[in-house]
């Protein structure tokens, strides 16, 4: 067993001007963990996710991220460490087709493939075979099969936002990073989605930290919850705990009614 956690931030702090996004922010999440970040607009759960992927530097603390100090290193090489993000509004290659799309996802294997082609090697046929038969088990676990070849500009948003989500799992992440992956589908859509992601990442024990603003979603979905508000952890604990905790309530999710 894997005694030190996947993800490690230390005192993380980052100011945008005079705003104090982030604040000391401390977090550990284990390997094979569904960690859920909650918290109050602006409370600084996309910047937070932002650092983390390497989209924006913090002014001061570390991430470490399987035993490697990330803190300051660019998106590409953080990802091709083991770590996918989607966005809160999908970035998808409109004019692609559906399976382009997740292809894409897998950039690391096919680099990887490019790469084993010009060297001539034997591996990077089975390679991209093995980058083909995912792209297609994946369209159809997310029930993108009969749309595959269609380009992505011409799906409605709901069926977009399964596309995201499916890309970002493409390269097999130890570590998912997911900023609101159900917004802007119905309840319905919602919980399939989820449901399909719970199924791949529990069977390839992937650790998500994910954004989610529906508690109903969040409850079923984490193991641990961290509460984010003004930049600072204030909460942490089972889906359980954080609801009773009168701190999160008072904070966030007194706000809003938790029919969990
Ligand atoms: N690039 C930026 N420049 C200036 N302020 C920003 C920037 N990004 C976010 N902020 C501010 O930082 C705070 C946290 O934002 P954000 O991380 O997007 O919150 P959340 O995702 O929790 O809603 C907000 O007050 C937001 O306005
Ligand atoms: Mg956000």
């Amino acid at each position: 067993m894997q005694t030190t956690p996947l993800l490690k931030t230390k005192e993380l702090s980052l100011q945008f001007g005079g705003l104090k996004a982030l604040q000391n922010v401390s977090m550990e999440v284990p390997a094979g963990e569904f960690r859920g970040l909650i918290g109050p607009n602006g409370a600084g759960k996309t910047t937070l996710i932002n650092c983390i992927s390497g989209a924006i530097q913090a002014s001061s603390g570390s991430i470490v991220f399987d035993d490697v100090e990330i803190g300051t290193m660019a998106p590409h090489l953080i990802s091709g460490l083991g770590m996918s993000r989607s966005f809160q509004h999908v970035q998808i290659f409109g004019d692609r087709s559906v399976r382009d799309n997740i292809l894409i996802g897998m950039h690391r294997q096919i680099k990887q493939n490019l790469i084993g082609q010009l060297l001539g090697l034997p591996g990077s046929r089975a390679a991209e075979h093995e980058a083909g038969l995912r792209a297609e088990a994946l369209l159809k676990r997310f029930d993108l099969h009969d749309v595959a070849n269609r380009p992505a500009k011409l799906l409605p948003y709901g069926v977009l936002k399964r596309l995201d989500l499916a890309r970002s799992l493409a390269a097999k992440p130890k570590l998912l990073l997911l900023d609101e992956p159900t917004s802007g589908m119905s309840e319905e859509e919602a919980l399939s989605a989820i449901s399909m992601l719970k199924d791949i990442a529990r069977q390839e024990g992937m650790t998500l930290l994910v954004i989610e603003h529906n508690m109903r979603i969040m409850m079923d979905l984490a193991d641990q919850i961290s509460v984010l508000h003004l930049g600072q952890i204030i909460a942490e604990g089972t889906p359980e705990e954080v609801t009773q905790n009168p701190v999160a309530i008072e904070a966030y999710l007194g706000e809003e009614e938790v029919d969990a």
